[in-house]
This record gives structure tokens, sequence and C-alpha cells, in this order.
């Protein structure tokens, strides 16, 4: 153990500037402009982890952005296979103007590093590269078997990895899969996410008139597309958060008794969460805790809604058209697809007359849960007590992995969702960071696992 912590410690700064080295690459997967610098991510991690000294790493083309495939099994097929997965692709950085330092030049201040990608997740996909290094640099060989996926679609919706785990279900067969790609509960709190939300994304657009037209002359007399939209949007929801879309609930697991005293126990600062947003009350479905609302039941929120006059001062205009992004995440039992068919004809039931709407499904994915008494789960809490020293605690995330459900799926196995973020890392938002210490301990916590996963194996 020591020895390959001391070879952690003896790395950190070369670790950091390689990270930062990544950082400075904008791979940004939905921007089509970007395509190039998105393939020098992937490059730049296929390189890292030939440097590492893995048996066998390579490039896998999809019909999007690449995959990086590495494999390292000399500790024989009588030892567990561990596959770990992460995502090099990040997500646009804009609003630009709301960055304090420009997102592909990471700078570090108070001990963190800021940059787009930095805890989504270059920051934590690249623990696992340095933690396979400080394997195979230090002079042991692996107790397990190491399997690596890193992809470049992760913010897209994954849409060409479902296939790709079909084409190679064989060479990816593993006995379990390790992402570090959520948060822990608060700093210096070592976390393991046994639950995510899934995902239906609805576009719905309302269309009236042939033209914009005039609020005067025409108001009051046809259906107005904003207005319509309005409508149906202040009907998806009751004044209790209850989801109003018929049969939107049927498949939900609810909670158990068990569950709730847990999570009941957490140490959930609710105060200073509120602060950290700059909101002064916690609002959503009747009879559930904060903590619940955002982790454990399905929800619904518009993302973008547009239509009409945005510029400066008033144009007395009726738009001929309107429309809306609207998120709905789900929890185990729901079905993305069932989802979102009942919302397209509760909404084409409910739409007001005199307009047209059009529903759309953008991307989404399944929930996903790691049963609680998976033996990998013990042997990751293992590995957290001896860097952190401490026990993990025990709680479901509101982010979606869809790809989480996919391994459960297609390879059959259970996935340890092994966080080194912090909720306060700005995922997706201006000024996005990651703290160095967390890498570093992650990398340790991340190479302690290895080593102590045999001792587990049921
Ligand atoms: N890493 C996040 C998901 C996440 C963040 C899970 C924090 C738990 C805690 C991931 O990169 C992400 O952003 N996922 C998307 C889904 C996707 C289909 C675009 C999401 O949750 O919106
Ligand atoms: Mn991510
Ligand atoms: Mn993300």
């Amino acid at each position: 153990m020591s020895k390959l912590f001391d070879y952690v410690d003896a790395n950190q700064k070369r670790f950091n500037s390689e990270l930062f080295d990544l950082l400075r690459i904008p791979s940004v997967s939905t921007d089509s402009a970007l395509k190039g610098d998105v393939r020098k991510a992937a490059l730049f991690i296929e390189d890292r982890l030939k440097d590492a000294g893995m048996e066998e790493v390579r490039i896998c083309e999809t019909k999007g952005h690449p995959v990086v495939l590495a494999k390292h099994l000399k500790a024989g097929p009588d030892k567990p296979t561990v596959l770990i997965y992460g995502h090099y692709d990040v997500q646009p950085p804009d609003p630009l103007n709301l960055w304090t330092s420009p997102p592909f030049e990471p700078v570090e201040k108070d001990g963190k590093v800021y940059a787009r990608g930095a805890s989504d997740d270059k920051g934590q996909a690249y623990i696992h590269v340095k933690a396979i290094e400080t394997w195979l640099k230090s002079g042991e060989e692996l107790p397990v078997n190491v399997k690596v996926i890193i992809e470049g679609e992760e913010e897209i919706g994954s849409p060409n990895l479902v296939p790709f785990l079909e084409e190679h279900k064989e060479e990816l067969s593993c006995d379990m899969v390790l992402v570090s790609d959520t948060a822990m509960f608060a700093k210096d709190t070592p976390s393991i996410t046994y639950g995510l939300r899934g995902l239906a994304y609805m576009e719905l657009e309302v269309f009236g008139p042939n033209r914009d037209l005039h609020s005067g002359v025409y108001g009051g007399a046809i259906t107005n597309p904003l207005n319509a939209l309005c409508e149906i949007v202040a009907k998806l929801k009751d004044e209790s958060g209850r989801i109003l879309i018929p049969g939107f609930y049927d498949d939900v697991i609810d909670l158990s008794e068990k569950e709730r005293d847990a999570y009941s126990k957490l140490p959930f600062d609710e105060k200073g969460w509120l602060g950290s947003i700059g909101v002064t009350e916690a609002v959503g479905e009747e009879g559930y805790s904060t903590l619940e609302r955002k982790s454990a039941r399905p929800t619904l929120d518009m993302n973008g809604m547009w239509g009409g006059y945005q510029g400066e001062g008033a144009k007395t205009v009726l738009p001929a058209e309107a429309g809306a992004k609207i998120s709905m995440r789900l929890v185990p039992n729901q079905h993305p697809d069932t989802i979102s068919k009942l919302f397209q004809e509760y909404v084409e039931k409910i739409a007001p007359e005199g307009v047209k709407i059009k529903v759309t499904a953008h991307h989404g994915g399944h929930p996903a849960m790691t049963p609680l008494d998976f033996y990998g789960l013990k042997a990751a809490g293992k590995a957290y007590h001896d860097v952190y020293g401490k026990e993990p605690l025990f709680a479901r995330e509101g982010g979606s992995i869809p790809i989480v459900a996919d391994f459960e799926k297609v390879l059959g196995v259970n996935t340890i969702l092994m966080g080194f973020g912090l909720n306060t890392d700005a995922i997706h938002s201006p000024n996005e960071h990651f703290s160095l210490e967390d890498f570093h301990r992650g990398i340790k916590t991340a190479a302690r696992f290895l080593q102590v996963l045999p001792e587990f194996v049921k």
C-alpha cells in the first residue's frame, strides 16, 4: 500500500500538469467544429495509457467520436476483472463572459483547478489512468485484470456506445464496472452513489398563424401559440409538485422505509446547500425531503422556452410559434420511451384549440441502481477508508449516466460509482473546478481499490 501511495505522492506535480494538458483540449462533443479537438483528447488518453504500460491500448472508431479501449489482463482468469469507464468529452463552455479565467486555459486557485471538464469528467477519468500507471510503474503487477473504456460522447447521450458495447461484448466481459463521474456527499465525505436517475428529454413546439401578427389587430381572436404553450406547461404539474401526466408514476419503485430511514440520517446541510446556489427555500413534491426530491423522485422541469419578442423595450406582437425544452428525470423502474409516449399523448390531449403542436423526444436514458450488498461496494468502502480515514456514505444522485443501465443490460454487471467531485464543482456551468487534493486522493483510492478487491470476491 505505501509503495503505491509513495508513488502517487512523488508524482503529484507531473500528474497535475498532465491533467492541465488534457484540460487544454476543447473536446466539446456537441460542437461539430471541434471534432478534431475531441479526437485529440482521445489520442492524449491513448498515449497516456500506453505510457502507463498497459498491455493493449487502441482507439476504436465509431459513427461519432472515438472510444479509447485498453486492457491489462496479466492477473489471470481466476482474478476479478474491472472495467473502468469515463468520458473525455465536455459540455460547451458558454456563457463565456461568466468565466473568471478562460475555460480551456486551466488555472490553479485555492487548491482547485478551474477549467471546463475539470470535474466532469476529465479530472475524474484521469484518476484511473494515473492509478493504473501507479500500479504498473511502482514495480508490482496488478492483482486484478483491468479493462478501460473512455468515450467521447457522454454529454450528447452516448449514441454510439450501446452498439459499441454490443459489438465488443466478449472483449468487454468483466465482473464489475468502475466509474468516477459523480459527486461526493460533501467535502472530505467520501461517498458511494448507488443510484442514478434516468432521463426523458422532450421538445415541444407550438405553431399558430402563418406569421407574427400585430397584437392589437389580431389579439383576442386567435390562439396565441405562446399563451397556448403556457397553458400546456401549467397543466404538467399540480400545486403539490405532482406531475399530472396520466400513468407517469405507474412504474415508479418507491423508496423503501429502510432507505428513507438511511436517507434521513445522511448529514445533509440543507441551509448550506441553499446558500451555495443563492436560494432561500427548498420547494418540491409534497411528502418528500429535499434530498429525496433531488435524487430519488422523478421530476419535470423546463430547460428552455422561447417565442415572441425578446429584445429591448416593447414590441406589440403575437408570435407565430413558441417552444420549450423539458427534462424529466426518471427513477427505477420508469422507462424513458414509455414516459416520452405518455408525455406526448397528454400534451396532445390538453393542447388548446387553434394551434398545432409538435413533440420531439431527444436522447434519454434509463435509471440505474447498484445493490447495496454487492461485494465490489465493500472493496470500494475499504479503499475509501484507507485513504480518507472514513467509511463512505451511501446516497443516490439526481444526475444521469445512461450507459450505466446498459452495462447491466448488455454486460450483466453492477457498476461502482466512486465519485470524487463535489456538487459545488459547477459542472456544466461557468467556472467548473475540481479539487486537486481529491484528484490526488482519488488516484490513491482507485489504486487501493484494485489492491483490496480480490479479498472481497465472493
Ligand atoms: N457526470 C454527469 C452526471 C452526474 C453528475 C451524475 C453529477 C451524478 C452527479 C454526466 O456527465 C452528465 O452530465 N449527464 C447528463 C446526461 C446526458 C444524457 C447528457 C445529465 O445528467 O444531464
Ligand atoms: Mn460526466
Ligand atoms: Mn456532464
